[in-house]
This record gives structure tokens, C-alpha cells and sequence, in this order.
């Protein structure tokens, strides 16, 4: 009885602090990876349990962020321990932590800046680590957002899936400037041709399949407005010739106020009612997006015919996971921040919440123990 009594105790501790669950490995940094211009850092997770060979992830942070802050405020880690991939946590060479979206080198494929330098690192995994070169993924927050949608363009060749939150349209910064308020007011108005070549730009004479678009964004995202959104909706349909009209727009997915568009199989946007900058990730979500959600270490990933670069919206083929798979549904720990929804009524802005910039109205002061940090003044000032 007594026994029953602390084992039913423990079981409840378990179960509470089951997000705190020790990680099987640590982060570590990664040097000497290969051509890398302007000096990004790179960090990884790798977890002592593989897939077989592990799929590899690139996670990049917001701006005044670092790679040790991704690694933290997000869950991918403790999903990389679940599923068996690694992870590389890059991190940003200049002083305001941003990432390069707007040179030419950085836009254009093997042609230099931050791109080539993660690329590298890419490159260098899939060498001495036997990652699997058919499925390595980008995911990221604003900056990082941004990021993920320069790999999409100028390095479609390395990369199956993005998911980025709260970002820009790849090329949508681009110029002399750093910061480009053109672009991040969502005053930069092109046709989806225009947004589509500028893609095709990135990596001249390509021909091959490109790897397929999710994006999030908020609706009250004051610091890259919303427009964004419907200018990457442009964009991606152009690049894979599908209709702007979305094959289906789930509401209330995944979360009540979101709402998820799909274009055919390759390009989805999520809109985000009530959110500001920047959507919180929900990385079991971007797993889904990337096909990472039935695998488990130990194991491989079914394969499966590539997605056709173009066009005709396929139906999936049925996925024949092997029987041994744990099932989807359950969600995994998560050190993911607490999602969403309008700023509370008290006036506090929660960790990742914007509290500061130009035009914002809302919440100055931060939720204990975060304080408000100037991400990209005067544009922008977020919980961190
Ligand atoms: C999907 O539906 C929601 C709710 O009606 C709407 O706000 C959103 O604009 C739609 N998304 C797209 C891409 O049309």
C-alpha cells in the first residue's frame, strides 16, 4: 500500500515535470565545416540515438538571438532525441545577431554571405555524419524566417521542406540595406511572375523539384506586417505554377483563431488571427510539414516518390509506416513557449511578444523573467 502510494507519487512527478526531461546529449559547436565568408557560428544538436541515416534540420534564430537561444526556446532538441535527427543551430556573425537576407552573394546559390556558410555546414554533416541529403529541412523565427526563405530559393537543391515563422518573402529585402522598411511595412507589392523570378534567380538554370513552403504569420505582426504573408502566397504558388486560390483553408488549425491554407501538396500558409510578431514555433507542426512526425531512431524513413516541382495537386500516396511506429497523435514534451492569442489584458507582453517599435501600441512591459530588448530598433522590441 505504501509502495503504491509512492510509486503513484512519482508517476505524478513524472508526469509534471515530464518537459523537463533530460536531453540524451548536449549542444555543441561545430568548426571548420568548409567554406564559410562571413564567419557564422555554427552549433549542433546530435543525439545519441539516430535514425537510419538521421534526417538533419537547420533551426535559425530571430534577430538578437543566438544559436544557444534557439536551442533553448525551442523543443526541436528533445524532438530530435525522439525522432532521431540532428539538428544545426547556426548562429549570426554581425553585432545586432540578424541574419544577411538582402546582399546579392547571400541570395544567390554557392555565391557567398551567410547562406553559403550554413550551406557548408550542411554539406559538411551530409560528408562526415552520413546525415541523408534527400531530407534535410530549414525551419526559423523572423529573421530566422527570413533565412529559411534565402535557403528555399538559392539552395533548393539541398533542402526538401522550410517552415518559417513570421518572416518575409525570399529576395524581399533585397539591396544595399540591411533592413529594408519598404519590404517589412508589406509596401513592397509585386506580382506573383515578379515574386516567382525572383526565386528562379537565386539559382540560375535550375531545373530540378524545389523543396515545399510552409509559412506562418500574424495578423497583428506590426513589425513585418501581415502583406508579407499574402506576397509569399504569391511568390511560392508562382514557383510551383498552383493557383493562389487555396485547395482548402482549415480554420480553427491548429489552434482556434489560426487558420491553415494549402496550395496543392508544396506550399501552405498559416494565418494567425490576433497574433503579433512573431507566431510562436509549434515544431510538431513543422515535423508534420517535413514527414519527420512517424520516425523514430533506429529507424528509416519510408521513401517516398519526390514531390513533383510543379503543379497538378497529388493525392499523398498512403503512408506505409512500418508497424513498429509509434502513432502521431501523442504530443512530445515541449519547451516551446506558450502559444499565442491577443496580449493579456494585463498589459504584460509574454516571452516572444513584441514590446516595442515603431507603430506598436500594445503591452510594454514583459512577463517576469524576460525583459524587453531591442531586436531591430526602432522597428522592433521583443520579449527575450
Ligand atoms: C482562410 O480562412 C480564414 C478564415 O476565414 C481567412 O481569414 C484567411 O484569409 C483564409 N486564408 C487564405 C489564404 O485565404
Amino acid at each position: 500500500m505504501f509502495s503504491f502510494v509512492k510509486l503513484y507519487s512519482a508517476l505524478v512527478l513524472l508526469a509534471t515535470i515530464g518537459y523537463v526531461q533530460a536531453l540524451s546529449s548536449t549542444l555543441q559547436q561545430l568548426t571548420n565545416f568548409g567554406t564559410n565568408p562571413t564567419n557564422v557560428g555554427m552549433f549542433y544538436y546530435r543525439p545519441t540515438q539516430l535514425a537510419t541515416p538521421p534526417p538533419l534540420i537547420v533551426a535559425m534564430h530571430y534577430c538578437s538571438g543566438t544559436a544557444q537561444a534557439y536551442f533553448q526556446g525551442t523543443s526541436l532538441a528533445q524532438l530530435a532525441d525522439q525522432h532521431g535527427f540532428i539538428v544545426l543551430y547556426p548562429n549570426a556573425p554581425t553585432a545586432g545577431g540578424c541574419w544577411d537576407v538582402h546582399s546579392t552573394g547571400t541570395l544567390t546559390h554557392n555565391g557567398g554571405g551567410d547562406s553559403l556558410g550554413i550551406v557548408s555546414a550542411v554539406r559538411w554533416a551530409i560528408t562526415n555524419w552520413g546525415v541523408d541529403a534527400s531530407n534535410v529541412f530549414a525551419t526559423g523565427t523572423s529573421s530566422g524566417a527570413m533565412m529559411t526563405n534565402v535557403l528555399m530559393g538559392a539552395y533548393p537543391d539541398v533542402f526538401k521542406a522550410g517552415s518559417l515563422y513570421s518572416g518575409v518573402p525570399y529576395a524581399c529585402f533585397q539591396g544595399a540595406d540591411a533592413w529594408n522598411s519598404q519590404c517589412s511595412t508589406g509596401q513592397l507589392i509585386l506580382t506573383p511572375q515578379q515574386w516567382g523570378d525572383r526565386v528562379r534567380s537565386g539559382y540560375p538554370g535550375y531545373t530540378g523539384p524545389r523543396p515545399k513552403v510552409q509559412f506562418w504569420h500574424g495578423t497583428v505582426d506590426t513589425t513585418l506586417y501581415p502583406q508579407n504573408f499574402w506576397e509569399e502566397i504569391k511568390q511560392w504558388t508562382n514557383v510551383f505554377g498552383v493557383s493562389q486560390t487555396p485547395t482548402s483553408n482549415l480554420t480553427n488549425n491548429p489552434l482556434p483563431g489560426y487558420s491553415r491554407a494549402s496550395f496543392g501538396d508544396n506550399v501552405q500558409g498559416i494565418l494567425a488571427q490576433g497574433v503579433g510578431h512573431t507566431v510562436p514555433e509549434r515544431e510538431t507542426d513543422t515535423l508534420d510539414w517535413f514527414g519527420l512526425s512517424n520516425l523514430q531512431p533506429g529507424q528509416g524513413l519510408p521513401s517516398a516518390p519526390t514531390s513533383a516541382p510543379t503543379g497538378a495537386p497529388t493525392t499523398a500516396p498512403p503512408t506505409t509506416a512500418p508497424p513498429t511506429t509509434a502513432p502521431p497523435s501523442t504530443p512530445p514534451p515541449t519547451s516551446a513557449p506558450p502559444t499565442s492569442t491577443p496580449p493579456p489584458s494585463n498589459g504584460v507582453a509574454e516571452h516572444w511578444a513584441q514590446c516595442g517599435g515603431t507603430g506598436y501600441t500594445g503591452p510594454t512591459v514583459c512577463a517576469s523573467p524576460f525583459t524587453c530588448t531591442a531586436v531591430s530598433p526602432p522597428y522592433y522590441y521583443q520579449c527575450l
